[in-house]
């Protein structure tokens, strides 16, 4: 079944959606205010971005939502459709993906982390990404000692993989990944069609 993408999920707590370039400079003062939290997980903030990296950075991921081989999607705040929360997306560049899943990376802004909203959006993205996108399968990866990380997943009904070892992660570094996944046919098996 080809893919689908959807533009826009709303929720009671978020609003799932692209970031387009309006949003760049709310993106930069959120990464800059969670950048100590998101350190230790999220390599690729180790340099400080500046407001024309987070500009490009959006151009560079308008073009793959274009060409449709990356999809990365904002969390805003419902009530105004604009204040950041997080981000979330289904990722297709990364080894060992096939054509028909996508791994759903997240991270949530330092001062909205641990108050369940994480868990909201992981659930969020499993229900829209099998029922509306049309994915087979959704991974999730992170370090083998990201706790909250690991329970989300867990929390979101995914499957533990286990530890697949010596993975290169977005920046080239490489390092032990933790790996869950779920099928279409098992999420549909716990939720009904
Ligand atoms: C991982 C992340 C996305 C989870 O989102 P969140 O909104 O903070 O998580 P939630 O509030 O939904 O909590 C999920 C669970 O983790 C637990 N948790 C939170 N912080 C924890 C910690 N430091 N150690 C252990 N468990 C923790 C929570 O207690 C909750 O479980 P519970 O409901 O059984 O109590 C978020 O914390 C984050 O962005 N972290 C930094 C970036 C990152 O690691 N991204 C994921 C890469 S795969």
């Amino acid at each position: 079944m080809p893919i689908l993408k959807q533009d826009r999920l709303e929720t009671d707590t978020f609003l799932l959606r692209p970031w387009t370039l309006e949003d760049a400079s709310m993106l930069n003062q959120t990464l800059l205010e969670s950048r100590d939290f998101l350190l230790p997980w999220m390599h690729w903030i180790k340099e400080i971005p500046s407001l024309q990296d987070t500009r490009e950075s959006i151009e560079k991921n308008l073009a793959r939502w274009e060409d449709e081989t990356d999809f990365t999607i904002g969390i805003f705040d419902p009530e105004d459709g604009t204040t950041a929360l997080g981000s979330t997306g289904f990722h297709r560049l990364s080894e060992r993906i096939a054509p028909d899943d996508a791994q759903v990376g997240m991270w949530i802004a330092a001062s909205q982390a641990h108050a369940g909203l994480g868990t909201k959006v992981l659930k969020a993205m499993l229900d829209w990404g099998f029922r509306d996108w049309g994915f087979e399968k959704l991974q999730w990866r992170c370090d083998t000692d990201n706790a909250a990380s690991i329970r989300c997943a867990r929390k979101g009904g995914m499957e533990d993989q286990g530890v697949w070892e010596q993975q290169t992660i977005p920046n080239g570094d490489v390092r032990d990944s933790r790996v869950f996944w779920l099928t279409r046919e098992s999420y549909f098996a716990q939720h009904g069609e």
